[in-house]
């Protein structure tokens, strides 16, 4: 009854709707976020220095038992914020946070929308305060009106897999996107719409609403087509879109991180970026098997080879897929057994042997999608990786969930968000597969070290793969949300070894044609390019030996003090550049075009003589890798050649 109240003294009440135009800056006074009301609906807007980006757009949630007031007078608080934070581990590990926040609440005190300007761009958010127990969110308002044509690129809306095709369509083509949803628009502005902070709640994608002509939120259903279940004091993600002169200036934005809360985890000594390899590879090329049999890949004997090559190759971690019992069930009723290794993997004696060599036993938990059976053994299968000294898990969700449940649902968020959780309290870093989307969680939670959440190496083996073309644009989308588990560095890009074998599976689908679409030197500057704190080389460690290339894995550093993006186009081709201690490394990838660029060196410590290690194609020869070095300081300037679908990875290493 007093819900129907409501609704009908708003109706009447139109005329004396909150009025007038609240705004905030960002710090250097170029973008501007305001919030006004449009006749009852409240709206905001963002300009950058003076033209508009966002035109009024409109905000709000929708509760099936609910509903806030516009009647009245807003209540407007002000505040701002400079601070640098250090992360354990990351891109950069100083990040700078400097916003100007305005808070407005809504005249019946029942919603405040939280706004951020900061120099990379703006976020807002909605904070509920509804009096009832449970909030029945059956929407979301949000939309995003762009005052001007442009470019975008990104992946289609789909509320169970982020591994797809990323679409180039003009904004106003767009019929529906996932986020991260990076645009160009007319007046050469550069940005991306995504999600921060994702707990609790559904993820937004963006579909073209048919009456306003905005993209607007959708967010993941649950199966009883209700969005989310919530409390009635309530905060949501926060909706964010990052704006930059150059396509570069998104990578380099740590915005995503600044609108996550500091770290849950008091002691982080024991996490930990590691370089791995793994028994991985060899089954989606079809010859080895996950289920125990003759082509097992994860027996005793191939753990300890795989354990020596990490020792000797300065890496950190190994992972064996298809260690423990249930493959069989793949794709059928999805049984795994956490705890229960295959009779021919001696998991005690891999553990032990592990230990003694100094190297980080991961196990992996392939679940199918079977939330339930997961859940009801996390704990206790995390405090057994925990007995046997594991601290790294990779989880996997290749398959529907039970249930009818979307994995960007509600459900799923909180589901991934429990085992990141119960990781934590057994000392356990997480890379997921088939996961939610990234939002900067790794900040609060900085044992969510990697994940999945696009196409990744997998795709090369079994499917016409991933495009040089693909992987210029996956930096400035996909990687904005955060580091990305890819699984880089295939150096056998014709599975030559594979082809070689008689027996070879078509797992997956028909492989006889597949093969690396991208150069060799491309797949060694992927390892600088796609950032993760555990990075792995994916190759069988065969294609790995007696090949000079490696060295610059083993030179490598998965841990990271600074990075920047210093060149590139969307699509086109991309130059990155990072630190790990006294030593930098720079991976350039173009597309399927050759390109020259000259990389300036001033990113170097200056007064320091640097050995450069040059790793570059060799013309008409995509499986071959030309190594030259020269001694270089920051005022020299090297020129970076690249074949088609090539690239270039640079080491640095101080002369002593
Ligand atoms: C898909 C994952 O992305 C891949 O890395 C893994 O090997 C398979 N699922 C099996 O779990
Ligand atoms: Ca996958």
């Amino acid at each position: 009854m007093k819900h129907l109240l409501l609704i009908t003294s708003m109706m009447c009440a139109a005329a004396s709707v909150f009025a007038g135009t609240h705004s905030v800056m960002s710090p250097d006074g170029r973008i501007e976020l305001s919030f006004s009301n449009d006749g009852g609906m409240p709206v905001y807007a963002v300009s950058v220095d003076g033209r508009d980006l966002i035109s009024p757009s409109a905000l709000g949630v929708v509760a099936s038992n609910w509903k806030y007031s516009t009647v009245g007078d807003v209540t407007v608080a002000r505040d701002s914020h400079d601070e640098t934070w250090q992360q354990p581990w990351g891109e950069n590990k100083m990040c700078l946070n400097r916003y100007n926040e305005m808070t407005v609440a809504l005249p019946d005190g029942q919603m405040s929308l939280r706004f951020r300007a900061f120099n990379d761009g703006v976020a807002f958010r909605y904070e509920l305060n509804a009096p009832v127990d449970t909030l029945v969110i059956t929407d979301e308002l949000t939309c995003f009106k762009f005052a001007t044509d442009g470019e975008s690129w990104a992946i289609p809306a789909n509320f169970e897999t982020y591994e797809l095709e990323y679409r180039n369509l003009p904004l106003s083509d767009v019929p529906d996107a996932n986020t991260p949803f990076t645009f160009r628009t007319d007046a050469d502005v550069f940005g991306s719409v995504h999600e921060a902070a994702l707990y609790d709640y559904p993820e937004m994608v963006l579909r073209r609403d048919s009456v306003s002509g905005a993209l607007k939120s959708d967010l993941a259903p649950l199966p009883d087509g209700v969005k989310a279940y919530v409390l009635g004091q309530f905060t949501t993600p926060w909706r964010t879109i990052q704006i930059g002169d150059k396509a570069v200036d998104l990578i380099n934005s740590a915005l995503i991180l600044n609108l996550n809360e500091p770290s849950r985890i008091a002691d982080t000594s024991w996490i930990r970026p590691q370089k791995y390899v793994g028994i991985w590879w060899g089954m989606h090329l079809g010859t080895q098997t996950w289920t125990m049999g003759p082509r097992h890949g994860a027996t005793t004997e191939n753990a300890v080879k795989y354990i020596d090559f990490a020792v000797d190759n300065n890496l950190q971690g190994v992972l064996f897929e298809g260690w423990n019992e249930g493959w069989e069930n793949w794709g059928g009723n999805q049984h795994f057994d956490y705890m229960k290794a295959y009779a021919d993997f001696d998991i005690d004696y891999v553990a032990d042997y592990a230990r003694k060599r100094g190297i980080e036993l991961w196990m992996h938990d392939e679940t199918g999608g079977n939330i339930p059976e997961f859940e009801a053994v996390l704990d206790s299968a995390f405090a057994y990786y925990a007995s046997l000294g594991v601290h790294t898990v990779k989880t996997g969700y290749a398959g529907g969930f039970k249930g009818g449940y979307f994995h960007h649902s509600q459900y799923g968020v909180r589901h991934y968000q429990r085992v990141v959780e119960t990781a934590a309290k057994y000392n356990i870093m997480i890379d997921a597969h088939e996961p939610i989307k990234e939002t900067g969680i790794r900040r609060t939670w900085p044992n969510m070290m990697t994940r999945e959440g696009a196409r990744g190496m997998e795709w090369n083996a079994w499917s016409e793969g991933n495009s040089a073309d693909y992987l210029c644009t996956l930096p400035f989308v996909r990687l904005l949300s955060g580091p990305m588990d890819y699984t880089p560095g295939i150096f056998d890009i014709n599975y030559e070894r594979a082809k070689a074998d008689p027996g070879r599976i078509e797992w997956n689908g028909p492989n006889g044609h597949c093969r690396i679409k991208t150069t060799l030197a491309r797949q060694i500057a992927n390892w600088v390019i796609i950032y993760s704190p555990l990075q792995m080389a994916a190759d069988q460690i065969e294609n790995y030996e007696g090949k000079e290339a490696f060295k610059f894995f083993r030179d490598f550093d998965a841990d990271c003090d600074w990075s920047e993006a210093l060149q590139g186009e969307i699509g086109k081709y991309i130059v990155v550049a990072r630190r790990s201690g006294d030593r930098f490394f720079v991976g350039a990838g173009t597309n399927s075009e050759g390109r020259s660029l000259n990389l300036e060196l001033s990113f170097l410590k200056s007064g320091v003589k640097y050995e450069a290690e040059i790793y570059s194609d060799v013309a008409g020869a995509p499986d071959k890798v030309e190594i030259t070095r020269r001694v270089v300081t920051s005022a020299d300037i090297i020129n970076i050649d690249m074949a088609p679908t090539g690239g270039q990875a640079i080491s640095f290493i101080p002369v002593r």
